[in-house]
């Protein structure tokens, strides 16, 4: 039995296919469009995850859509009366949703009646808390999901025994975790959608000297479920105007309109405009928010456990990409097992609505596990042939050799350990916005300087923004004060102290990083890799950064060859092939890197 998941019309725009309870394929929108978050229906997306499971439209049996018009309904009608403008804009993307059926058979110059699939409307936070526990290792944990908005809900909990769940409750609009995120840091001077982490890694830098008054931002509340919190409206301008999304459109980035109100200004201070200087003001603000984020999601988590005694947290939201907050949660609450997927935020809805189908609706029973995010497109030793023949590069003086493994793994990690940076393109894609070792830019942890350099030279970001470091996972706890399993770089823990002059490039400044702990079973290839350069060096870590500049991660081999050559990447290695530049072979410390191999 085939089921399609689709997220359309909204951030993140993905599709998915579960067969049989397996995930086959999984990809968001962006990774071929080449639009930031890209929004509108995910036709391409869609056709991929049918070439890799080899089937057409009319072999599906369900397609599950993460959006009900019909949840929340009074509680969407009452705001509807008191923002006529924000509700005609619901409405526009409602008729979209409701026409998804005819948006496939269009993407497809299929006929309607071809298509037998029976169509399932998931409520967004359901489908984020399926998309969770359903592929976690757990049979039994508590669930939670929290981000901006969804189906009028931003928060929702529950237990997962089996392949069932049951929901215990939610938090409604206007009251979000993830919308007062989203309004600090615009109030911060970062109005783009997805510029919360941002504000993440600059919470390092300050002090939480705000804290008191960020408690009348976001306030406790012990509903009858006991669980809750609400925001200090005055603070907040969405619920007088309504969110004001715009991610109608395929072809743009989605934006949110101004959150914040004026009272956010006259309690904090002038709002930063994006091209003022970062003062320690605006650090300090973002350690208060970043510290009653951790208050309310690390306090929310503690009273789930109190009420369950279960030891085991199945993660989902935007939020749960905050990724210090989680790795506090060892400490902070009893929780002693989290698992968070790769696509946490509403890229993810996708595989969640598909997995909610196949075990809450139609009861089957749970086979699967997601324990590495390799679901995205793969491309055949021929096609990166092809791509590396036309892309000229031989003519432009690089040097390009097809390796045997041994061999390309020590060329590759002497490349590293020599000071130079490396495009590293394996296998199948990653699903979610995190790099894994198959999509990544690779560099040496040792050197303080690699965090500048890198910066310079590819990824043209903001200082103070961390690069995480990819560490073997049987040594995580040489190396980390917690040593539970960080697939997908979804925690970050403290880097022991000892260590921290050893891996200076990926520890943030405040002594964490945002780990990705790499197993053999998970990643063969790049396991082999830091094998190999812990090998040469004694360290069983790299830096490890998503391989783009400003725009989405690579997919194509194509792709990352252009980003190779528009950036000043040293080398690059496409499945089997290594490719050089002039100045990086002529580099002594690469020399006497390979002479000790
Ligand atoms: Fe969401």
């Amino acid at each position: 039995m085939n089921i399609l998941g689709i997220n359309a019309y909204h951030g993140n725009a993905s599709a998915a296919i579960v067969s049989d309870g397996r995930l086959i394929a999984a990809v968001e929108e962006e990774r071929f469009n080449r639009v930031k978050y890209a929004a509108g229906f995910p036709a391409q997306a869609i056709r991929y995850c049918l070439k890799e499971a080899g089937l057409t439209l009319g072999e599906i049996d369900h397609v599950a859509v993460p959006r009900n018009p019909y949840a929340r309904l009074g509680t969407k009608l009452f705001y509807a009366l008191r923002m006529p403008s924000f509700a005609r804009e619901r409405a526009k993307v409602l008729v979209k949703v409701q026409g998804i059926p005819e948006a496939l058979a269009q993407a497809f110059d299929d006929d309607r009646k071809k298509i037998r699939a029976q169509f399932h409307r998931i409520e967004h936070h359901k489908a984020h808390l399926a998309s969770t526990f359903f592929v976690s290792p757990f049979e039994h944990a508590c669930l939670l999901s929290a981000d901006g908005l969804g189906d009028f809900a931003s928060t929702m909990w529950g237990i997962g025994i089996g392949n069932r769940m049951e929901i215990d409750g939610a938090i409604v609009f206007p009251h979000s975790l993830g919308l007062f995120y989203s309004a600090v840091t615009q109030y911060l001077g970062f109005p783009k959608y997805g510029d919360e982490y941002k504000v993440m890694g600059l919470a390092a830098y300050g002090q939480p000297e705000q804290l008191e008054l960020f408690r009348d931002i976001v306030r406790f509340q012990n509903g009858s479920a006991g669980n809750g919190f609400k925001l200090g409206l005055d603070y907040f301008s969405h619920h007088r105007t309504g969110p004001e999304m715009s991610w109608a459109q395929a072809d743009k980035t989605p934006t949110l309109g101004k959150l914040f109100s004026e009272e956010m200004e006259r309690r904090l201070g002038p709002a930063r405009a994006t091209d003022q200087t970062l003062e320690q003001r605006h650090r300090n603000l973002a350690a208060s928010l970043q510290a009653r984020l951790e208050e309310v999601y690390l306090g929310m988590l503690r009273k789930l456990a109190a009420r369950t005694g279960l030891k085991a947290i199945c993660l989902a939201g935007g939020v749960a990409f905050n990724c210090v907050a989680n790795g506090k949660i060892f400490e902070a609450t009893p929780f002693e097992q989290v698992y968070v997927q790769p696509a946490a935020g509403d890229g993810g809805l996708s595989v969640g609505a598909a997995f909610f189908v196949w075990h809450q609706v139609l009861g089957k029973p749970r086979s699967f596990v997601m324990d590495h995010a390799y679901w995205g497109p793969g491309y055949s030793r021929e096609e990166i042939c092809r791509a590396v023949e036309s892309s000229g590069l031989a003519q432009k003086g690089c040097a390009i050799a097809e390796l045997k493994e041994e061999e390309l793994m020590k060329r590759a990690a002497a490349i590293i350990g020599g000071g130079k940076i490396l495009g590293w393109f394996q296998g199948r894609a990653e699903w979610g916005p995190r790099a894994l070792g198959n999509r990544s830019i690779v560099a040496d942890p040792r050197r303080p300087e690699m965090k500048e350099i890198l910066n310079r030279r590819i990824k043209h970001r903001e200082s103070f923004r961390p690069f995480s470091p990819s560490i073997l996972a049987e040594a995580t706890g040489e190396y980390f004060e917690k040593s539970h399993p960080s697939p997908f770089m979804t925690l970050a823990y403290p880097v022991r102290p000892a260590r921290r002059e050893t891996i200076p490039a990926p520890t943030h400044v405040d002594g964490t990083g945002r780990l990705q702990t790499v197993t053999r079973e998970a990643n063969p290839r790049y396991h082999a890799l830091i094998s190999a350069f812990r090998d040469l060096t004694g360290v069983p870590v790299v830096l490890n950064t998503s391989f783009n500049d400003n725009e989405p991660i690579v997919c194509r081999p194509e792709e990352a060859i252009e980003c190779f050559q528009r950036t000043q990447m040293d080398a690059l290695v496409l499945g089997d092939f290594l490719i050089t530049r002039q100045w990086s072979r002529e580099s002594s410390e690469v020399d006497s890197m390979l002479r000790r191999t």
